[in-house]
């Protein structure tokens, strides 16, 4: 927890970057923040987020793209060395890969590079936490989701690029030695949360009298997962860091981290209507391509590895993000 040993959160002015964030400043630790500041969705909120972060002494932030190896190179020697690296900058977003592909090979593939260089070359090196997501699983059908399942069938380049990080990672411990965790994350929810998402979007539509669009005909099941299961899960691991067990076991590992319930889209818009006080006018649509009807994590070895146990349903969380959807949009 000292000045000397600060924690690297990149993608800290994104959701749930910024949400660790706080949680780790909360505890004491020095944090570092990094960000593009990318145009993906309305940039103001990002900045919103970091004048929250900036209420805390032991929070900095740098501005800078994690593909940049000269630009990383000198927050590491000007801000670190980081031994300890919350991975979470990325080109988000299933849908948006199938417009903008090169964004995520850049932000995704060659960021995680980038990064895994970083660390290799971080003297104590202790753990790389980073993110994955699902959406790795494609189309799988046995439910729940285990990390033991086939994941090579991605069903969109998001999914590809996340799964390529998970594959790197894995060479990167076996050859360096570096301690590496990857966190699938099961569709994630809450208070400063990700416009591009359905709760955002749907509340809007919702608040602004317009089409809600519902894809599948409102026939898909999420796990969604409150931020602050999320975080909690996240810094779990972080403090969990994975051994090296014998030569052909490197100290690496990916684990699921979702709510361990599949619910059903309309029984969430139920709930955002309630809340809003107002019916939704739906437009019932056929699926997007890149989507997957349902996901269900199995978190089996979360709770093993690192005392993970999810506390908050859909019933509670979501009235939490209407509220703070309100209060920040003073509707
Ligand atoms: N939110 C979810 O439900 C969910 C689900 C699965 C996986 N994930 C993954 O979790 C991570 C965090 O997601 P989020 O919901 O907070 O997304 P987010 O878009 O809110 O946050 C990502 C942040 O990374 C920054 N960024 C993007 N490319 C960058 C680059 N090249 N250099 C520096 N910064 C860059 C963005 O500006 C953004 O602030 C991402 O890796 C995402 O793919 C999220």
């Amino acid at each position: 927890m000292t000045k000397d040993n600060p924690i690297l959160v990149t993608g800290a002015a994104g959701f749930i970057g910024f949400n660790t964030a706080i949680r780790l400043l909360q505890r004491g630790e020095h944090v570092v923040g990094l960000d593009n500041l990318n145009d993906y969705y309305d940039v103001q909120l990002k900045k919103d987020r970091l004048q929250e972060l900036d209420n805390f002494e032991n929070f900095s932030f740098v501005k800078g793209d994690i593909s940049d190896r000269e630009g990383l190179t000198k927050i590491w020697s000007e801000k670190g060395p980081f031994r300890r690296v919350i991975h979470l900058a990325a080109q988000a977003g299933v849908r948006y890969s199938l417009e903008d592909p090169y964004s995520y090979i850049n932000s995704n593939c060659m960021g995680h590079l980038t990064i895994m260089e970083m660390c290799r070359h971080t003297e104590n090196f202790e753990h790389l936490v980073y993110a994955s997501s699902s959406s790795v699983y494609g189309g799988n059908e046995k439910m729940p989701f285990s990390v033991k399942d086939e994941v090579c069938k991605p069903s969109s380049l998001y999914a590809a690029t996340k799964r390529s990080c998970e594959l790197m990672s894995y060479s990167y411990a076996h050859l360096y030695n570096i301690a590496q965790t990857g966190l699938r994350f099961f569709t994630v929810y809450g208070p400063w949360g990700r416009p591009d998402m359905a709760l955002f979007i749907f509340a809007k539509a919702i608040a602004e009298g317009k089409k809600l669009p519902v894809f599948n005909n409102g026939d898909m099941k999420r796990d969604f997962t409150y931020i602050d299961d999320i975080v909690t899960g996240v810094i779990g691991c972080l403090d969990n860091p994975p051994q090296r067990v014998n030569e052909k076991t490197p100290p690496q590992r990916v684990l699921n981290i979702g709510n361990t319930k599949s619910e059903k889209l309309m029984d969430f818009i139920h709930i955002i209507e309630k809340e809003m006080g107002k019916k939704a006018d739906i437009e019932f649509l056929p699926m997007q391509p890149g989507d997957v009807k349902e996901t269900y994590a199995d978190v089996t070895e979360t709770t093993e590895l690192t005392g993970y146990e999810p506390t908050t349903p859909i019933s509670v969380g979501v009235p939490r993000f209407i509220d703070w959807f309100k209060s920040y949009y003073k509707i």
